[in-house]
C-alpha cells in the first residue's frame, strides 16, 4: 500500500508538498490546519482526503502513516514532537525550529521514539546541488577552503506584516528563512564541517518604514500594514569552520542591490585546492574550474529538469518504508541553528562568537 500522509498546515507550502507527495504516488488522506476553510479546499483536490482544523485528531489517525508539518516556524518544535509522540514519521519544515535548543528538544524525541524525521532541505534535490555534490563526492575539488552562498532579494520580503515578519512567529527575517537553506546547502556539500566562530551582522531597515516599502511582487503578500515587522531585511556573514574552512553568507529579502529584483536566484561557490564549483539554484547548469595536464580547464555541466519537491518526496517515502532516517537529519538541522544563533548573537554582541554547542 502506498505511504498514507497527513498534512498538517494548508497554506502555500503545505499545497506544493501534497501535490508532490501525490505525483510521487503517495496517497494524501487528511489534512489539518487550525483554519478548517484552509483545510477543506486542500483536502477538497484529493479524493478521499478529510479535513479537520484539529491537530490531535489527525495525529490520533493510526491510518496516517506520516506527515508533513508546514505551519509557521514557532509552531515546527512543538507539532513535531507532538507528531513524533504519535508514532508519526516526519517530513519538517525549515527552519527545523526557531533555535538550536529547540532543535535539540526535538532530537530527543527522535531518539527516544525511533521515528523518521527529514528537515524539508528543498534546496538539496535542485538538478544543480546533486549534479555539485556527486563532483565533489568523486573528489575533484580536493580539499574544500571556503564556500559562497548568497540569496539576494532586492526586494522580496514575503508577506510584510503578516507572520514571516513577525519574530515571535518566525523567529527572524531572511536568515532564519532563505538562510537557513543557504547554511545547509553550503554544508552539506563542504561535508558537514562543524562551525567553530562566527562574525555576523544583520540589518533592519525596510522594516522600520513599511508604509514606504516599494515592491514588484510579494511572496505571500499583499502587505497587512497594521501588522508588525521586527525582523532583519539583510544578513552578512563570515563562519569558520573547525578545520579552517570558511563560508560567505549573504541573504537578503530587502536590500539595494542592482539587477537583483524580485525573488533572486540563489548563488552556490564550493572552493577547493584542486577545482572549484559555482552554480545558480534553479539554474540549468553547474561551472567546474579545475585543472588537468597543467592547464585551467572549464567544464560546464548541463543538469536534467527534476522538481526538486517530489525528489524530496520520494526520499521521504523511501526512508519511510525502508526505516532509515534521511539524508538532512535533525542533527544536521541542530547544527545549522546553531550557526543562525551564532550570527544573531555576533550581530548583537558586535563582535564574532563562538558557535555554540547545544
Ligand atoms: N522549503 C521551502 O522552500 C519553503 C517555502 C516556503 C515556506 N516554507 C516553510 O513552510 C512553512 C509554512 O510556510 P507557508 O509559506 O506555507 O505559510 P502560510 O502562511 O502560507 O501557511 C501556513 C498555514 O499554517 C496554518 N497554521 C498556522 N498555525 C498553525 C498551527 N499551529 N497548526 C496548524 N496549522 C497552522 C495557517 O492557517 C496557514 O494555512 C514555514 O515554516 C516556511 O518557512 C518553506
Amino acid at each position: 500500500m502506498s505511504m498514507q500522509l497527513g498534512i498538517i498546515g494548508a497554506g502555500t507550502i503545505g499545497e506544493v508538498h501534497a501535490r508532490a507527495a501525490h505525483a510521487v504516488g503517495q496517497t494524501v488522506v487528511a489534512v489539518a490546519d487550525l483554519e478548517l476553510a484552509k483545510a477543506q479546499r486542500l483536502a477538497a483536490a484529493y479524493p478521499g482526503a478529510r479535513a479537520t482544523n484539529t491537530i490531535s485528531d489527525l495525529l490520533d489517525d493510526a491510518a496516517i502513516d506520516a506527515v508533513v508539518i508546514a505551519v509557521p516556524n514557532k509552531w515546527h518544535r512543538p507539532l513535531a514532537v507532538d507528531a513524533l509522540r504519535a508514532g508519526k514519521d516526519v517530513l519538517l519544515e525549515k527552519p527545523m525550529a526557531l533555535t538550536a535548543a529547540e532543535c535539540s528538544e526535538v532530537n530527543r524525541v527522535v531518539a527516544d521514539t525511533g521515528r523518521i524525521l527529514q528537515i524539508g532541505m528543498v534546496y538539496r534535490f535542485s538538478a544543480a546541488a546533486q549534479a555539485a555534490k556527486s563532483v565533489i563526492d568523486q573528489g575533484d575539488l580536493g580539499e574544500i577552503y571556503h564556500a559562497k552562498a548568497h540569496m539576494i532579494r532586492r526586494r522580496g520580503v514575503p508577506g510584510l506584516g503578516g507572520w514571516f515578519t513577525n519574530k515571535g512567529l518566525s523567529g527572524g527575517g531572511p536568515l532564519i528563512d532563505v538562510g537557513v537553506h543557504m547554511i545547509d546547502l553550503a554544508s552539506w556539500l563542504m561535508g558537514f564541517p562543524l562551525a567553530d566562530r562566527v562574525s555576523g551582522k544583520v540589518y533592519s531597515y525596510f522594516g522600520r518604514r513599511m508604509a514606504d516599502y516599494v515592491y514588484e511582487q510579494m511572496w505571500a503578500g499583499p502587505p497587512q500594514l497594521s501588522g508588525l515587522c521586527d525582523v532583519e531585511d539583510s544578513a552578512h556573514a563570515l563562519i569558520r569552520f573547525a578545520g579552517g574552512a570558511t563560508l560567505d553568507l549573504q541573504v537578503s529579502w530587502a536590500i539595494n542591490m542592482p539587477q537583483a529584483n524580485g525573488v533572486g536566484p540563489g548563488f552556490v561557490g564550493i572552493f577547493g585546492d584542486r577545482g572549484g564549483l559555482t552554480f545558480e539554484l534553479g539554474g540549468d547548469h553547474v561551472n567546474l574550474a579545475a585543472e588537468r595536464h597543467g592547464r585551467n580547464t572549464d567544464t560546464q555541466f548541463q543538469l536534467p529538469d527534476t522538481e526538486p519537491f517530489a525528489e524530496q518526496a520520494k526520499a521521504f517515502g523511501d526512508c519511510v518504508a525502508n526505516r532509515h532516517q534521511p539524508s538532512a537529519t535533525g542533527a544536521q538541522g541542530q547544527l545549522v541553528l546553531s550557526i543562525i544563533d551564532a550570527i544573531y548573537a555576533s550581530s548583537t554582541a558586535d563582535q564574532e562568537v563562538k558557535v555554540e554547542e547545544t
